[in-house]
């Protein structure tokens, strides 16, 4: 071939309809590939086809970036993290459900709606998915927002991480302007292989799927919900009387034509006892759905009648949600255990053959204190009924079947801690038996896995496994120690090598100061949990007017308790804590102030103008950061402008503001203020 031929060729522009309708035809494609396996669960390609679809419709997009649109599907992938989300109102109030226990509420249910209007109306039954409840709204069929429920009236905008969820689609096959409302679950399968991943990377594992869910929604930094697989099913579209629906049939009809999924098996039925066979069927049936539902949701099936019923302030009068009551299943007691809390509270803990329940094996079941446990009547070898509610950790109901006398071997109350044998006590009028060795390891162990936690300080990779060769190496025996740590301490732990090691040394260090909510949090102080750290720190503003507040000052703190402010002063008055408080002190641990919190967002009602090239941020995350803070971005520099940030080569605005004597600030110090308000670090 004639070398020009060769140069005309690579030369010559490829017709941009023709790329214009390649890029269209591969969109289209993938979309519908994305509907088939994460909404119909059905792929219709394989994987390395998938891939090669998208990897050429990127090639395209980097060639022609003037195709390049959001709802494009390469552009699912995770933005910049965020500080926090942004509160946001729902079009309308997402309510939530009265609850039928039993057969006969759900008949009180009907019975109602029968009293008012002497009717008794077809439903549809559906699960009730136990996830996290979601709003997306579709503009002209794009996504605009994903907003969690919140309190029902204001959410908050996870949108970020939810254009990473495949099984929502960022374009509905109808143009539609609409506002749905579903359930985000994560399947029992990818609830195991999450937890698995956290216990490697030595993180603390999520109690159950909804968490995880919950987790993974609500996650700051958009890659980490990108990396978790959940579903959305859709159930309800909140703007049906603009759409002209009339039936809750219709309206997953509509949901489902637009590609979005409906909870699987959702069924009209004629009449009450048609939603009794369905709840049976659902029941026998729950297992193979994957992922956990806990009761069905029975909905009037018209929608003119659905307005006609009306609602509460909490709940709509033509729906309920039967819950199925906890499951509970039979096995044998293989041995007892006394476990040590935190406040060196003996737990008995039965060691079970191990059983299915409700999606996962149990083999330890609580019995909660010993006088618990020898009322029921428990022996090593009887067979018994164990029931999982929810999140709580399976317990033992009852005894079915006392082992033969020659095998069996009685619950006895143990004397001593079975970790440091010192002798146990019971508080006057209390039930449990309690450790009151303040050093004991086991104790200590479990105040340390607390003060590390999520909610507490929050350090990333000390799962059980670490914490646990800390405390055996005895290189760790305060708080306080976790911080003096070095590189080489880690390397002394099993499989533990210099990158951990770094990691591990490194997550401590950028721990030291947290906020003061999270730092009362994290002490551990019985009946203080997240919600009285959150008031305490609130109102006391700093650790030293905590430790300095009396019996008396705290028992004004509206919401704290008495008991709760009896136990915050002898907790503060014990010499070990008082001890641990100045370890903590000279290893350079602080609590941090916050202000920002009491005052509320650091730019409230400003008036902000960004001027010249910022380093850190684009101009739309700046603007968005004062949005974010309660302030205002405003084009112009005028008299009533707050102060202006001015970048690298600022234009006249940086002048108009000197002019008119409005303060300037550096994208520093705008930086130092950003970080002072709330959510701003933590
Ligand atoms: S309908 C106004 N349908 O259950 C009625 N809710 O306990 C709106 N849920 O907040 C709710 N599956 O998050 C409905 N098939 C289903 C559901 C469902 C799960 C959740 C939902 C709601 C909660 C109420």
């Amino acid at each position: 071939m004639a070398p020009e031929i060769i140069f005309m060729e690579a030369v010559s522009l490829p017709d941009p309809d023709s790329v214009a309708r390649e890029v269209q035809a591969l969109r289209e494609s993938i979309r519908a590939h994305d509907h088939a396996y994460y909404v119909l669960q059905r792929p219709t390609v394989s994987d390395a086809e998938y891939d090669q679809m998208m990897r050429r419709l990127e090639e395209l997009e980097a060639a022609h970036p003037e195709f390049l649109t959001p709802d494009s599907p390469t552009q699912r992938v995770a933005g910049t993290p965020s500080d926090r989300f942004e509160k946001v109102p729902h079009s309308s109030r997402l309510l939530s459900l009265a609850n039928a226990y039993g057969a006969g509420e759900l008949k009180e249910f009907e019975d109602r709606i029968f009293r008012d209007f002497e009717r008794r109306p077809a439903y549809i039954c559906e699960p009730k998915i136990d996830g996290l409840s979601l709003a997306l709204y579709y503009e002209k069929g794009r996504l605009l927002r994903g907003v969690t429920r919140g309190d029902g009236q204001v959410g908050e905008d996870v949108t970020p991480n939810v254009r990473t969820m495949k099984s929502i689609p960022l374009v509905l096959r109808e143009p539609a302007d609409i506002a749905v409302r579903g359930e985000i679950v994560m399947t029992r399968a990818e609830f195991a292989r999450t937890n698995s991943l956290l216990l490697d990377a030595g993180e603390e594992p999520f109690a159950n799927p909804r968490n995880s869910a919950s987790g993974a929604v609500r996650q700051l930094d958009p890659r980490k919900t990108a990396s978790r697989n959940l579903n959305f099913y859709a159930y309800s579209v909140m703007n049906w009387a603009e759409l002209r629906l009339e039936s809750e049939t219709e309206m997953l009809a509509l949901l489902q034509r637009l590609g979005l999924a409906v909870p699987p098996g959702c069924r009209r039925v004629d009449d009450l006892s048609g939603a009794e066979i369905y709840i049976a069927e659902l029941d026998a049936g729950r297992e193979e759905l994957g992922f956990d539902i806990d009761g069905v949701v029975v909905k009037v099936d018209s929608l003119p009648l659905q307005r006609e019923l009306g609602a509460t302030s909490k709940a709509p009068r033509w729906a309920i949600a039967f819950k199925y009551p906890a499951e509970e299943k039979q096995t044998v007691v293989n041995d007892v255990e006394f476990s040590v809390g935190r406040t060196g509270a003996i737990t008995p803990v039965a060691i079970l053959e191990p059983v299915q329940i409700a999606g996962t094996t149990v083999s330890r079941a609580s019995c909660h204190n010993m006088e618990l446990a020898i009322q029921l009547g428990i022996g090593i070898g009887d067979r018994v009924l164990v029931r999982k509610a929810g999140e709580i950790i399976p317990e033992i109901v009852s005894v079915l079947e006392k082992a033969r006398a020659d095998k069996r071997r009685p619950l006895e109350a143990p004397t001593e801690c079975p970790s440091c044998a010192s002798e146990l006590v019971k508080r006057e009028g209390q039930v449990v038996l309690r450790c009151v060795n303040s050093s004991c390891e086991a104790q200590f162990l479990r105040r340390l896995k607390h003060f590390v936690s999520r909610d507490a300080f929050n350090i990333e990779g000390f799962g059980p496994a670490i914490l646990e060769q800390l405390v055996q190496l005895g290189l760790v025996k305060h708080y306080a120690d976790l911080f003096l740590l070095n590189v080489q301490d880690f390397l002394k732990l099993k499989e533990t090598k210099e990158k951990l090691a770094t990691k591990l040394h490194g997550a401590l260090q950028s721990r030291r100061s947290v906020p003061l909510s999270r730092f009362i949090y994290s002490l551990g102080i019985e009946g203080v949990g997240g919600f009285a750290a959150g008031l305490l720190a609130e109102r006391l503003g700093s650790l030293e007017n905590l430790r300095a507040a009396t019996l008396e000052s705290l028992r004004e703190i509206h919401l704290i308790g008495d008991v709760t402010a009896q136990n915050v002063v002898d907790f503060l008055a014990s010499p070990e804590v008082i001890d641990e408080l100045q370890r903590l002190k000279e290893a350079g641990v602080e609590a941090r102030a916050e202000e920002a919190r009491q005052t509320g967002a650091a730019l409230v009602g400003k008036k902000v103008v960004i001027t010249g090239t910022l380093q850190s941020m684009s101009r739309r995350e700046a603007e968005d950061a004062v949005r974010n803070q309660g302030g205002k971005p405003m084009g112009s520099v005028s008299k009533s402008t707050s102060f202006v940030v001015v970048g690298a080569d600022p234009g006249s605005k940086a002048e108009k503001a000197k002019e008119l004597e409005v303060p300037v600030l550096t994208e520093a110090e705008f930086q130092a203020m950003l970080q002072s308000s709330p959510g701003g670090a933590d």
